[in-house]
């Protein structure tokens, strides 16, 4: 190639570096110019089939067109790159006067019932009571046999049980039909004296505005050796100011019965309706809100306490009731109708965390 041809080569290539316009056509100009096949490398490697004495002159003009090219590469290259991080920049630029997105801490709510749930064991936990469990799954025994209702006592029907299948042994689980079980449960597991609440699920094969055939109780059991009904009205009236935050509480304590009480009470709320407002504490509507009674003799003999040394109290308590009457929510189906407009507008923000020195609500 004779030195005009070097010249014009040179002049093109530079013409066509100026001329790509991204970094992906740079990359191809380089290919064609400086890779293994480009045309600058061919005459490269064309050198050596030269004679010396032209190869030193040819070959030092040859090198000065690599040099010029990988210089203009080099400067093409980096504006190129100083335009895409300019146009990216551009393109992604984030304005940081704009509002903060609400992450799920502020979005997030706690479902009324998990709420109460924890406002109650609060109150309980403070007047020196454990929480107890027991499953959503039990025993006929547990359910129903150990608290006095034997298998053909009338008051199985009031329970309007789901039964599972029957095992091959004859038994029968359920799906407990209160937090009652509990009570044996820990009776069987622990000496007194006890002193427990056990919250949870309850299941009854019924539904209209004020059933759901799942709920909630909070049951509560004292045995001690000296314990009596002046304890268990006072728990429940200590309860009740605590929870509904009121200075004073109207209760009405009804004869009632319980398989598994004696005597045996419910208890009612008095409330006033002013408007859409719920005020507990005055007016003259009632609002039942759970069973109660003294521990029956047959019951602690079942989990094998003595009962002229031991007695004891046993209430249960309908949570979703509490949180009706206490948040002025009228309708127990919309507790569990997943609705996340109820839930936005009755639920609590996951750093509402009930404390009585806080403030329960
Ligand atoms: N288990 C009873 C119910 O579900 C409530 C209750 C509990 C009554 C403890 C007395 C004692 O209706």
């Amino acid at each position: 190639m004779s030195a005009p041809e070097l010249d014009s080569l040179k002049s093109e290539l530079i013409d066509a570096i100026e001329r790509a316009a991204t970094l992906g056509a740079l990359e191809e100009v380089r290919v064609a110019a400086l890779g293994k096949k480009g045309r600058v490398s061919e005459l490269m490697q064309g050198l050596g089939a030269l004679p010396p004495e032209e190869r030193r002159s040819y070959g030092q003009a040859v090198n000065s067109l690599k040099e010029s090219v990988a210089a203009a590469l080099e400067a093409r290259r980096a504006v190129l790159a100083r335009e895409a991080t300019a146009e990216k920049l551009a393109l992604e630029r984030a304005d940081v006067t704009l509002p903060v997105r609400e992450g799920p801490l502020a979005e997030g709510r706690i479902h009324p019932v998990s709420q109460v749930t924890d406002e109650i064991t609060e109150i309980f936990a403070d007047m020196g009571f454990a929480i107890a469990e027991g499953p959503d799954i039990e025993t006929d025994f547990n359910n129903f046999t150990a608290l006095n209702i034997p298998p053909e006592h009338p008051a199985r029907q009031d329970h309007d049980t789901f039964y599972f299948a029957e095992a091959p042994d004859g038994s029968r689980p359920v799906l407990r039909t209160h937090t009652s079980p509990v009570q044996i449960r820990t009776m069987l597991r622990e000496k007194p004296p006890l002193r427990i609440i056990a919250p949870g699920r309850v299941y009854r094969c019924d539904s209209d505005q004020t059933h759901t055939p799942m709920f909630h109780q909070v049951e509560g059991l004292v045995i001690d050796e000296e314990t009596h009904l002046g304890h268990l009205k006072w728990v429940l009236e200590e309860f009740c100011k605590a929870f509904f935050e009121v200075p004073e509480v109207k209760m009405r304590f009804r004869a009632s019965h319980f398989p598994f009480t004696e005597p045996s009470m419910e208890v009612d709320i008095g409330y006033a309706k002013v408007g859409e407002e719920i005020r507990i504490g005055e007016g003259d509507r009632w609002l039942e809100i759970l069973g109660c009674g003294m521990v029956h003799p047959n019951v602690l003999k079942n989990v094998g306490l003595d009962p002229d040394r031991y007695q004891g109290f046993a209430f249960g308590l309908g949570i979703d009731r509490i949180a009706m009457l206490k948040y002025g929510m009228p309708d127990l189906r919309a507790f569990f109708a997943g609705d996340l407009r109820w839930l936005t507008h009755y639920g609590f923000p996951p750093l509402a965390i009930p404390t009585l020195a806080g403030g329960l609500s």
